[in-house]
């Protein structure tokens, strides 16, 4: 995806698995033949490639995990032997019966469309987001797909649920008994949700400027991270029980209103002898354009374990730096001994949980500790987890996860209709007051920290945005 291929041309795609039979992976890694010769996979989209260029796309970003590593050569090449690609429109009958024709030359699959289905194994369809762009047009999406489609087939593709740190997640909390009693309104002041990206939409314009940062990364990616953060404990593993409590969580959280969101767009900035292009530079924005490129938003869950907790989201391209990370401010320890034998000038800090999803996953608990030596002086520590000195091993990138699940028809992990229908409650009356008044996004220069109007948000609601710089 990082490599040739624009981002935008891998969006709303399809993608479709069919087999004859319920496909297990370790036969494939084992080299199983008789299992594996049941295995093609086929691209459908609407970018031109051929079946090589699809094969060399793919090679880049294979990662061979099987024990002996010797013969991953061998094995990569008999799995992309099998990857073939067509090109077609989604809503072309003929493209897909095109596409049918060809999988129906490779004995061991039926067909992968929407309109025909494996007939003896197992049809899963992943789609990726947009899932329409309000409640309305979800729906209609949802009821397209289920005309064709079970529910239990269909894998909506969220692929912030398959980052590590995002799935750690529930482990840090659940199987640590220091957490959990922390984990509410009693001991938590806010909580935030942060997204940033140091390049701008570059090429990307076309999808974006229909949709922008709300849709593109606060409904989905920093919504589902929230739900997972706040969710009550699920009565098991089961993706059912995860699933329900999520979309408990979104259905007790208060519709955004417009007062609680701040909307920014980038402008052109120079910076060491280089121009970095406004938003509205790209050639497939309009000029007048009020897409936003970058929100901040406070939200509340009004159920007994957060009421009055503020979750502040903030999501933004052209930033100044790379980063995806919860927060977890705690309050003032009360009575504080400290600051009230030493002075302000002693002031403890309150203690905060980084979880640093990406680039550096890290997890970080601020504490207050004592600066050694023989006077009294207290000093802001980290008590640090960083992935890269504790694991060896490589993270997996979240679409192998997410795609060997679908696979294996682990559904933990994809998003159900009612939890999206619940998403889409929250935002779309906002989305829909923003696009009427046409509301007029701060501009910020490309490159900086967004525009100022993100911290006036926070200070209403009592809440510092947290730093990366600070802790470098
Ligand atoms: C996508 C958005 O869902 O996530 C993009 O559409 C964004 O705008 C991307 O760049 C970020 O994903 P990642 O995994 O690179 O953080």
């Amino acid at each position: 995806e990082a490599n040739e291929i624009p981002k935008d041309k891998l969006k709303n795609e399809l993608l479709s698995f069919t087999s004859t039979k319920e496909w297990d992976e370790r036969a494939w890694f084992d080299g199983n033949e008789n299992e594996s010769t049941h295995f093609t996979i086929y691209g459908y989209a609407r970018s031109k490639m051929t079946d090589a260029e699809l094969r060399t796309m793919v090679s880049k970003t294979l990662t061979c995990r099987i024990d002996k590593r010797e013969n991953c050569n061998e094995k990569m090449d008999q799995f992309l032997k099998r990857c073939f690609y067509h090109s077609g429109q989604y809503d072309s009958e003929e493209n897909f019966s095109q596409l049918d024709k060809k999988l129906r030359k490779h004995e061991a699959v039926k067909c992968a469309s929407l309109s025909a289905s494996s007939g003896n194994g197992w049809t899963r369809v992943i789609v990726e987001k947009p899932f329409g762009r309000d409640s309305e047009s979800s729906a209609m999406l949802t009821k397209a797909l289920k005309q064709y489609l079970e529910e239990d087939q269909i894998f909506r593709i969220d692929h912030y649920l398959g980052k590590e740190l995002v799935e750690n997640l529930s482990v840090l909390r659940f199987a640590n008994l220091i957490f959990e009693p922390l984990w509410s309104r009693r001991y938590i002041r806010n909580v935030q949700l942060i997204f940033s990206e140091d390049f701008g939409t570059e090429g990307r314009g076309g999808y974006f400027d229909n949709y922008g940062i709300i849709r593109d990364i606060m409904q989905n990616h920093l919504l589902q991270i929230l739900a997972l953060f706040a969710m009550e404990t699920p009565v098991s593993l089961d993706a059912e029980d995860i699933r329900n409590e999520k979309v408990k969580v979104l259905r007790s959280m208060r519709p955004l209103r417009l007062e609680d969101v701040v909307v920014g767009q980038y402008k052109s900035h120079s910076r060491g002898g280089v121009t970095y292009p406004s938003y509205t530079d790209d050639k497939t924005v309009p000029k007048d354009s009020l897409t936003p490129t970058f929100a901040a938003a406070a939200l509340f869950i009004d159920n007994a374990r957060w009421d009055g907790v503020p979750f502040l989201m903030k999501a933004g391209k052209a930033l100044h730096s790379r980063r995806a990370e919860i927060r977890v401010q705690f309050r003032h320890v009360p009575g504080n001994l400290y600051n009230r034998n030493f002075g302000p000038d002693l002031d403890c800090a309150t203690n905060e949980l980084v979880i640093r999803v990406q680039p550096g996953e890290a997890i970080f608990l601020k504490i207050n500790n004592k600066v050694p030596g023989l006077g009294m002086r207290l000093d802001r520590s980290n008590l640090n987890l960083h992935y890269a000195a504790r694991y060896s091993k490589e993270i997996p990138d979240a679409y192998e996860r997410l795609l060997l699940d679908a696979i294996e028809g682990e559904r933990r992990l994809f998003i159900r209709s009612d939890e999206l229908d619940a998403a889409w409650a929250l935002f779309t009356p906002v989305l829909a007051e923003l696009e009427e008044k046409k509301i007029i996004p701060e501009s910020y220069p490309y490159g900086s920290r967004g525009p100022v109007g993100a911290h006036y948000l926070a200070a209403r609601h009592n809440v510092r945005w947290g730093d990366l710089d600070m802790e470098q």
